[in-house]
């Protein structure tokens, strides 16, 4: 039997051949990204064609040191392919494609890397003389992330702002931004309550018809407020949302815009909002966005300050996300602080409570998916009213650790309560502070 390098090759070669064959048919985001990622050509933002794989390709992509070993099958060198000594190139030998390809499905865990590969799938299902690995073009290629929830396509577009006049980098100062492949929040892990989940539904469905928007002339769409307080789970949406629709976050804090020389502010602010726009499509997520309220409210002389809040508000009026492919989403944790030329320009606002008792047992299913131990977490659910989300982590969190302290992996019921009722003596004080806001 082949082994699983030889398969990682092989794989990669029936790949570059059939991309190279069925170019017309087939897309750069077709191909798995843990191929794209080494083929990947940051100035024309693709994978350039045809595919040439050569040995310091492979040696690279698959951390082989011997690939001629690595295209040994049962001590031979395997029939269908061409390793050229001198200039390293390696294909399927000329006419071979169907004879390599019958071959590789029959291997021991073929099966799943077509059913990960939309490039094979595609040959399998449309090429060959008959699909009896059973794979569907559409379904594999459907569910292989887009080249724009890679870190390369971030990169890429990096890159060239870098050569641009406005120095990209320095830009870098001002946002994260995070590719999807590396985001680690996700939409089933978090707790949702219905309106949130029909939020999410209403926004998803805005993002992948914006072309639809754009034709009947619905301009005013793809701007969003989340409106909760601290810890319940407004960042982790954003960035799970980023994750389910593949396409790239930029995380602001206006604090990170402002805390330096106010006369700069306005000019980060235009510098940000440029950003984003050149990552069409992307998420963009304005966190503390209390910090233009406040400013607003109050009556301050600095009109530096108000002057940074109207090119703010100024800024969110000339994004689009049908014309700039940006969906902006701004996170408070107040409502009361924002006056009504704020909440005009949001067309969806969605609300993150503390959760239900109903939530907080679910919240604590889910962060003790992974631990073991028979929990009865209803039973902590009924004690922990007005706790958020990110407050039963750190629940959690202490009853792992003090399990950790009686030498234990598993939790007890107990480290739960007695994490509850230091969690209550800690955080009384803070607890009550919110309430009255
Ligand atoms: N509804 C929820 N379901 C599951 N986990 C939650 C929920 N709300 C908060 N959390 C957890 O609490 C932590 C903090 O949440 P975060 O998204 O940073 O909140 P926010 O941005 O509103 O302050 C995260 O680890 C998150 O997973
Ligand atoms: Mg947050």
């Amino acid at each position: 039997m082949a082994s699983s390098e030889t398969l990682d090759v092989i794989e990669l070669l029936l790949t570059a051949e059939i991309y190279n064959d069925y170019k017309n048919e087939l897309i750069v985001n077709n191909i798995p990204p843990k191929i794209r990622r080494t083929l990947w050509n940051a100035k024309t933002r693709d994978v350039p064609t045809p595919i040439k794989p050569s040995k310091s390709m492979i040696k690279k992509m698959f951390d082989i040191d011997n690939v001629e070993d690595a295209l040994k099958v049962n001590g031979k060198p395997f029939a269908y392919v061409a390793l050229d000594e001198y200039s390293g190139s390696a294909h399927i030998t000329e006419g071979s494609l169907d004879s390599a390809a019958e071959w590789f499905k029959k291997q021991d865990g073929a099966r799943d890397r077509i059913f990960e590969n939309s490039v094979l799938a595609y040959y399998y299902d449309n090429v060959a003389d008959e699909n009896d690995v059973g794979v569907s073009y559409n379904d594999v290629a459907s569910k292989t992330p887009p080249k724009e929830a890679s870190r390369e396509w971030i990169e890429s577009i990096m890159d060239e702002l870098s050569e641009g006049k406005d120095n990209g980098r320095k830009w870098l100062d001002l946002a994260y931004i995070k590719a999807p492949e590396e985001i680690r929040e996700s939409m089933d892990e978090l707790i949702l309550t219905e309106r949130q989940k029909n939020e999410l539904q209403k926004i998803e469905l805005t993002i992948k018809n914006k072309d639809h928007f754009k034709n009947i002339g619905l301009y005013d769409i793809g701007k969003v407020l989340f409106v909760g307080p601290p810890g319940t789970g407004k960042t982790s949406f954003a960035r799970a949302l980023s994750k389910n629709l593949s396409i790239p976050i930029i995380e602001v804090r206006l604090s990170m815009i402002t805390d330096q020389y106010l006369g700069e502010t306005s000019k980060n602010i235009d510098r940000v909002f440029d950003l984003a726009k050149k990552f069409d499509p992307c998420i963009m997520f304005i966190d503390e966005f209390d910090f233009i309220a406040t400013s607003r409210t109050a009556n301050n002389e600095h009109s530096a300050i108000k002057q940074a809040v109207n090119t703010l508000l100024k800024a969110i009026d000339n994004t689009s996300l049908v014309e700039d492919g940006v969906l902006l989403i701004a996170a408070t944790n107040h409502t009361k602080k924002l006056d009504g030329a704020v909440w005009r320009r949001f067309d969806e606002i969605v609300d993150f409570e503390r959760p239900t008792m109903d939530m907080r047992k679910d919240i604590l299913d889910t962060i003790l998916r992974k631990i073991e131990g028979d929990i009865n977490t209803e039973a902590i659910a009924k004690t922990t009213e007005d706790y958020t989300g990110s407050d039963l982590r750190m629940v959690v969190r202490e009853a792992v650790l003090s399990a950790l302290l009686d030498n234990r992996y598993n939790l007890v019921q107990e480290d739960l309560e007695k994490a509850v009722k230091s969690f209550d003596r800690r955080s009384g004080l803070k607890m009550t502070a919110f309430i009255d806001e």
